[in-house]
């Protein structure tokens, strides 16, 4: 049986990685530690608080006492770092608390991982430690390209990964690295781009439009970065870094017009608004090395993935405004008032 330490489990990849492996991996038991920021919601993993695989810590990556603890009690033999600050938005107004969690936490959960002699540590990434892509060009990320990060939230990561690197390197630290693309699917917090735009469109609100709305994304459906991290976990060969994506690049504004479509509403409801301070243009993955390496694939088309989305969220509409309620108001009410 594998004995896994999850942190951030209860926030939208996290929690649909633990409901992936619970129902498909029977001989994996995992421990998910989360803090329960604004992000992260027990709601998401319902079903599954009472599972004989799973249970579930409310804490801080940052404390390592409890990180050892964890690892001691339940004989953890690999650590999935899920646990992030992870909205760029959020970095630009209050980078301080990406620097404590992403960086200081990671820095944690290492310490710990050499101390305990944990097997394995896969480091949840991002594709925006490399920066930004021009549009019109063919150009992709690959694991070669050199780190540049824009934002707060991008610097934080790639500091991360540089610690995870080092860890591995100074102390023989067993490691992986995955950079994904941007993910979308069900129990994603209505900050980001599609579940934001879902939920004011089902609410005939104006749709906030970052400059041309011309910006490139390559989408990846959420359970296909899970079976990705999966693979990772169970086949790579430590010291190896993964980039994971969808091959589906869109631009923003090809997006929000299949969701208006979907929910049979206006374009009107578009309104272009001040740009995101140092927006990165453009990102693209190329996932090469996974396909070749690992014989993993994304699974999912884009057209299938956000129909599904948004039919997920037109049913789970009590999902959506409990979490909609209280400070997420407020936050929104402040992020789009100069805007
Ligand atoms: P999320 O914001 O939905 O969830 C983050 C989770 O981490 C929440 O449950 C939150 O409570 C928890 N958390 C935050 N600070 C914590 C702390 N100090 N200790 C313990 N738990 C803490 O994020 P997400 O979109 O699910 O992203 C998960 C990971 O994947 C992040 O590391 C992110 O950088 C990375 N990533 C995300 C995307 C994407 O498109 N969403 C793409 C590539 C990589
Ligand atoms: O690329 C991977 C990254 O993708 C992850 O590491 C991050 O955690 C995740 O948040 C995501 O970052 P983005 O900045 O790309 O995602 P976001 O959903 O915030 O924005 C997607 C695009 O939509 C971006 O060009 C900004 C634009 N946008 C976003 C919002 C919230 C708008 O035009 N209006 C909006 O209101």
């Amino acid at each position: 049986m594998r004995r896994v330490l999850v942190t951030g489990g209860a926030g939208f990849i996290g929690s649909n990685f633990v409901r992936m492996v619970l129902a498909e991996h029977v001989d994996c038991f995992i421990v998910n530690l989360d803090k329960l920021t604004y992000a992260g919601n027990l709601e998401n993993l319902a079903e599954f608080l009472n599972h004989p695989n799973h249970k579930f810590v409310k804490g801080d990556i940052c404390d390592g006492i409890l990180v050892e603890k964890i690892i001691d009690e339940y004989k953890i033999d690999a650590i999935i770092n899920f646990a992030a600050e992870s909205h760029v938005d959020r970095s630009i107004t209050e980078p301080k608390v990406f620097i404590e969690t992403n960086i200081t936490g990671t820095l944690t959960l290492l310490e710990a991982a050499r101390d305990k002699k944990v097997a394995r540590f896969v480091q949840i990434s991002t594709d925006e430690v490399y920066g930004a892509l021009a549009l019109g060009q063919d150009a992709k990320f690959t694991e070669q390209t050199p780190p540049s990060p824009n934002s707060p939230y991008s610097a934080s990561k790639a500091a991360a990964d540089h610690l995870v690197k080092a860890f591995g390197h100074t102390w023989a630290v067993k490691y992986n690295i995955t950079r994904s693309s941007n993910n979308y699917g069900p129990y994603q917090f209505p900050e980001k781009l599609m579940p934001l735009m879902i939920n004011n469109a089902l609410n005939d609100k104006e749709l906030p439009v970052y400059g041309d709305g011309l910006y490139v994304r390559d989408w990846l459906y959420v359970y296909d970065h899970c079976t990705a991290v999966w693979k990772v976990l169970t086949e790579a060969p430590p010291g190896e870094v993964y980039n994971i994506g969808g091959c589906n690049e869109k631009t923003n504004l090809e997006v929000i017009d299949v969701i208006l479509n979907r929910l049979g509403k206006p374009k009107s409801l578009i309104k272009h608004v001040t740009d995101r301070p140092g927006h990165d243009r453009r990102y693209a993955i190329d996932a090469g090395k996974i396909i070749k390496d690992l014989d993993w694939r994304p699974s999912v088309r884009f057209e299938e993935g956000i129909n599904k989305t948004i039919d997920w969220y037109l049913q789970n509409h009590k999902w959506l405004s409990n979490v909609v309620s209280g400070d997420y108001q407020k936050y929104y009410e402040q992020m789009y008032k100069n805007r």
